[in-house]
């Protein structure tokens, strides 16, 4: 569990990196934070291209970050955008997340207002495809 200070320090981390996108072609900006197994929180924001398959998102530049500094788990994400339904994260950003969390795993959906709605890693991506699957005796 994490407690109401910690998810609010994601969430403002996630609403604050959305501030950094960079989305000239779809105008369409994205934050992420996500919470390592020390405490740490590491934000990225979209990052798009003029060759438009090769733009990033968020959370994969927040966990990008996550590896750099050395992080290996991610306790809790945060994502941030404004449309007319929460922004989840994208199905190839879930495969992403699944990486480094686990099913009950917290997913807080943000937008300009505050946290809107709160799933578990699990409920986004159920029965995943994950590192234990490529552990099996030879
Ligand atoms: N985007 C993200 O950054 N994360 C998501 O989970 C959903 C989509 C970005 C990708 C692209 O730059 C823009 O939002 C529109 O799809």
């Amino acid at each position: 569990m994490i407690d109401d200070t910690t998810v609010q320090r994601l969430v403002d981390a996630a609403r604050d990196a959305r501030e950094r996108a960079y989305a000239p072609y779809s105008n369409f900006s994205v934050g992420a934070a996500v919470l390592d197994e020390q405490g740490r929180i590491h934000a990225g924001c979209n990052v798009e291209n003029a060759a438009y398959p090769q733009g990033l998102c968020a959370e994969a530049n927040a966990i990008a970050h996550l590896v750099m500094a050395g992080g290996r788990r991610i306790e809790a994400v945060a994502v941030a955008g404004v449309a007319n339904e929460p922004v989840t994260p994208c199905g190839g950003c879930r495969q992403k997340i699944r990486e480094f969390a686990a099913d009950g795993t917290p997913v807080l959906v943000a937008d300009a207002s505050g946290l809107r709605v709160r799933f578990t890693l699990g409920e986004l991506l159920p029965a995943s495809f994950g590192p234990q699957h490529l552990e099996r005796d030879a």
